[in-house]
């Protein structure tokens, strides 16, 4: 009986599930984790490669090479990050930059680590 046949292999490829685009989501505590994380490895390569010219002696008059860095991106807006990020990996005359030395995971890091420091 090929008709029963024919029918029951539609209603059998109706009911197998849609392919799904959706890339499986880590949970909630997983994504929190990650981030905090990131920032932690943030923090320390602030503290490696930052602080000798931003941030001084708090005796002294001129304490800063560079600019003390806190709150730079406080509440900052996409363009205004992406504006730290390209100072951060061209340097400037006075600042080297940071495109070779560090990798972007390491930038991204490093960037979710400025924003906490306000
Ligand atoms: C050799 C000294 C030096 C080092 C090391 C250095 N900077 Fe700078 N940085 C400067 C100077 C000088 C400027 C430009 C003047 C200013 O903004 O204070 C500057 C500017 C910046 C700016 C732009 C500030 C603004 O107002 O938009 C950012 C962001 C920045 N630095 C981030 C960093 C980060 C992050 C690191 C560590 C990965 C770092 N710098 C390491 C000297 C340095």
């Amino acid at each position: 009986m090929p008709v029963a046949w024919l029918i029951a292999w539609l209603l059998w490829n109706a009911s197998a599930p849609a392919p799904t685009r959706n890339f499986p989501q880590a949970p909630a505590g997983a994504r929190a984790a990650d981030r905090d994380a990131g920032i932690k490895r943030g923090e320390t390569l602030f503290t490696r490669h930052c602080p000798i010219c931003h941030l001084g002696r708090p005796s002294e008059s001129r304490p800063f090479i560079g600019r003390n860095l806190r709150g730079t991106l406080k509440n900052a807006k996409p363009p205004q990050e992406a504006a730290v990020r390209e100072a951060i990996r061209k340097g400037n005359d006075r600042m080297p930059g940071y495109q070779y030395a560090l990798t972007p995971a390491q930038i991204d890091d490093l960037m979710a680590y400025l924003k906490t420091y306000n």
